[in-house]
């Protein structure tokens, strides 16, 4: 029995002890494959901008790409929870403007919930989206939209700066967020703040202790060659079966062995 995943039901995965898988996807055809393959939770990740297509940052993507990119997730209609990225100058300037923007990733995106990234500098906006019944996952740590800030894509929440994680943890979470994206942090930190809240963390490069994992698919799928992070297993290599198949398909065009005529029509 196909029984849709709603955010309740990720509220009691915690509870429960139960592990939280979630993935990155973007498109129809990979949702159809990821979610029949049982996945809790899509992300329509603003990572799109990179590892589909081809920015070096999240920071270019638009709303209306992201618009786009959910609205071919739920075309599959996934059983998994989709929530999608607010993507960067979305929600920061305004409260008005981010429940706008945030209601449009509902309304026309057909998302279940949308992702900010920031702590306590985004509570309020938390906040306020959480209040017009929008669910808020939350992420802190490395939060890729500020990687100027961050002076790249480092580590964040090492020694003097764990306090600084622990206290936008439960900002977040005190703003009416029902889950958090944890990523680039220690592992003992992670598991400090998993224990603390009462709503779920789901770890990227944030060691074992969370309650879920997050990953981008491309970089699990071997499809992203730009650059490998640490916390990224590869579980399959797509890169090389995609080119050989290229490679037969020009072979055989070239050669006049494609199409024969069981591809014609008579
Ligand atoms: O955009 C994204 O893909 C993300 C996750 C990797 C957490 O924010």
């Amino acid at each position: 029995m196909r029984k849709k995943i709603t955010i309740p039901d990720v509220l009691v995965m915690k509870r429960e002890g139960r592990r939280i898988s979630m993935l990155t996807s973007y498109d129809y055809p990979f949702t159809r494959i990821m979610d029949a393959a049982g996945l809790d939770i899509i992300l329509v990740g603003d990572s799109a901008g990179v590892v589909v297509a081809g920015h070096d940052t999240t920071l270019p993507v638009t709303m209306d790409e992201m618009i786009y990119h959910t609205r071919a997730v739920r075309r599959a209609d996934p059983r998994a929870l989709v929530v999608a990225d607010m993507p960067f100058m979305s929600y920061q300037t305004s409260i008005e403007e981010a429940c706008r923007n945030c209601g449009r990733m509902i309304k026309e995106g057909g998302a279940e919930a949308v992702k900010v990234e920031g702590g306590m500098n985004m509570s309020h906006v938390i906040r306020a989206v959480s209040q017009i019944d929008i669910p808020v996952m939350g992420h802190i740590g490395l939060t890729p939209q500020s990687v100027h800030r961050m002076g790249g894509y480092k580590v964040q929440g090492r020694k003097e700066q764990a306090e600084r994680i622990l206290e936008d943890a439960f900002a977040v979470q005190n703003s009416g967020a029902f889950a958090l994206v944890l990523e680039g942090i220690p592992a003992k930190l992670a598991a400090e703040i998993t224990a603390e809240l009462t709503i779920p963390t789901i770890g990227i490069g944030a060691g074992p202790a969370c309650d879920g994992q997050v990953l981008v698919i491309h970089d699990i799928l071997g499809l992203c060659e730009k650059y490998s992070p640490k916390f990224v297993k590869r579980y399959a290599e797509l890169g090389p079966i995609i080119s050989d198949a290229v490679k037969q398909y020009i072979a055989e065009v070239k050669a006049g062995e494609f199409p024969t005529e069981e591809h014609s029509f008579s």
